[in-house]
């Protein structure tokens, strides 16, 4: 008959679709793990997001198991008949928020945990696209971080990846030589988190007073050359550090302040750099060692130094903030100093300390008034409110007598929030 042929042509190729099928399956399985898990520490986050918290979650991790046989008895731990549909449906295929994420990157130790949380839950009360955190924290605060935002229950807003402290695998051991870690991690986070394009880099005792999204878009004022965007160290040189006691190149007039920095990482990545230590000039990964090495006796902030050395020979890379984006206590203590901060402060950033001391307690105030306040409250009864009457405690202070400056913006936040909420409504 002459349909033969034909029907067994379509037959081997209804067989030959379905084990594609499979295939594609079990390797989206493979594709989605290394996602999880980042490639350059594979194991750590595994171990410790696998075996004590949520067994379960991570029961399906081995897809090694790409066939079975329903007979066999599986260790506890293993999955087995249900491995194909596991591997393909237990990984959130990523929800589309209509448009990219905010990447934001926080690296948390010894006592900053209560900091941290803070910074993160005012970066999440008035951002407007979805966020992700990558949080780089010692082992022994992951358990409490996951305890925290893991009761905070919206997901459609925010989503968040622990990581151990960790250095790139190349050159891991000379890293660890001559690196603190918790301290220079932030220079590693091109080389980390590859897949990830762009990312605010914020220390632990920032405070965003505008949504995340306004500092965001300053990426899309980069030009060709920018790579990165930082505020000034200093506004004033004559209380500025770099340019009165420095020992190694700087970048601008009076330096700048890595707490903030926004990084288009892709570049970063692709960037090849000028240097005082070679005429050729030298990618990301492979300029820090070198660089270290050379200023290590010279430099007094670390990581900090090293990027001022850095930007100071690449300068047509850096994206310059006004101060209003990193504002500081040097901006009051003496007499306001950053002039731009007359529209309101919007990036509040207490280093130093104190947000935990009595030196500056107009910053105390707001950092208390955002630990203070638990999600779904009033934002004006429960935040701004007790902030305004703390604030007005704090007026014998530099700081204290412009306190209309940190609630000027933050205010009008507020009110923008509400008005999105009453529109959707
Ligand atoms: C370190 O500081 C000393 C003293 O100011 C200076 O002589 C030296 O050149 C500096 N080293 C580098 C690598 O700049
Ligand atoms: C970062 O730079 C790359 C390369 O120039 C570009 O393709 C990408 O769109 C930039 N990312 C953002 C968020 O602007
Ligand atoms: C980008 O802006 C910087 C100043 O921020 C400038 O030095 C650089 O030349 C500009 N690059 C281009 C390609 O215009
Ligand atoms: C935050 O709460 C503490 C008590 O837990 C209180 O002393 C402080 O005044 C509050 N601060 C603000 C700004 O609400």
């Amino acid at each position: 008959m002459r349909w033969r042929p034909a029907a067994r042509l379509v037959l081997l190729c209804l067989a030959f679709g379905f084990c594609s099928l499979l295939y594609a399956f079990s390797h989206r399985g493979d594709r989605n793990t290394e996602q999880e898990t980042p490639t350059s520490l594979p194991r750590r986050v595994g171990q410790r997001t696998g075996p004590r918290y949520g067994q379960s979650e991570e029961r399906c991790q081995d897809f090694s198991l790409s066939f079975w046989n329903p007979y066999w008895m599986l260790p506890i731990g293993k999955c087995g008949k249900d491995c194909f549909w596991e591997a393909a449906f237990r990984y959130k295929i990523p929800v589309n928020h209509g448009m990219e994420a905010m990447h934001l990157a926080v690296v948390a130790c010894g006592s900053r945990l209560e900091e941290t949380i803070t910074m993160l839950k005012s970066a999440v009360l008035f951002s407007r696209k979805f966020l992700q955190f990558h949080i780089f924290a010692e082992d022994s605060l992951h358990y409490d971080f996951k305890t925290t935002l893991n009761g905070w229950t919206f997901p459609e807003k925010f989503k968040y990846t622990l990581y151990p402290i960790t250095f790139p695998t190349e050159n891991a051991a000379e890293w660890k030589k001559l690196f603190k870690p918790c301290a220079s991690q932030r220079l590693f986070l091109p080389l980390i988190l590859k897949e990830v394009d762009s990312l605010l880099y914020v220390d632990t005792d920032i405070l965003f007073l505008r949504p995340f999204d306004d500092i965001w878009s300053f990426l899309n004022n980069f030009n060709a050359t920018h790579i990165a965007a930082m505020a000034p160290e200093h506004e004033e040189p004559r209380i500025g550090w770099y340019n009165r006691f420095a020992r190694h190149p700087y970048y601008g007039k009076t330096g700048i302040n890595s707490g903030v920095m926004l990084m288009n990482m892709t570049r970063m990545r692709r960037k090849h750099f000028k240097n005082d230590m070679t005429t050729s000039r030298l990618h990301w990964g492979d300029l820090l060692l070198p660089l270290f090495k050379k200023y290590k006796l010279n430099i007094t902030w670390g990581d900090q130094d090293l990027l001022n050395i850095m930007f100071s020979h690449n300068p047509e890379s850096l994206f310059v903030f006004p101060c209003q984006w990193n504002y500081r206590p040097d901006h009051c203590i003496y007499g306001s100093n950053c002039h731009e901060a007359e529209d309101g402060i919007f990036v509040l950033h207490g280093n130093r300390g104190v947000y935990h001391d009595e030196k500056q307690p107009a910053f105390r105030a707001v950092y208390e008034a955002f630990r203070n306040y638990s999600f779904g409250n009033d934002l004006i009864h429960s935040l701004l409110n007790p902030l305004e009457l703390e604030l007005q405690k704090t007026v014998h202070t530099y700081c204290g007598r412009i306190h209309n400056l940190f609630t000027k913006q933050l205010t009008k936040t507020i009110e923008d929030l509400y008005r999105r909420q009453s529109n959707v409504r």
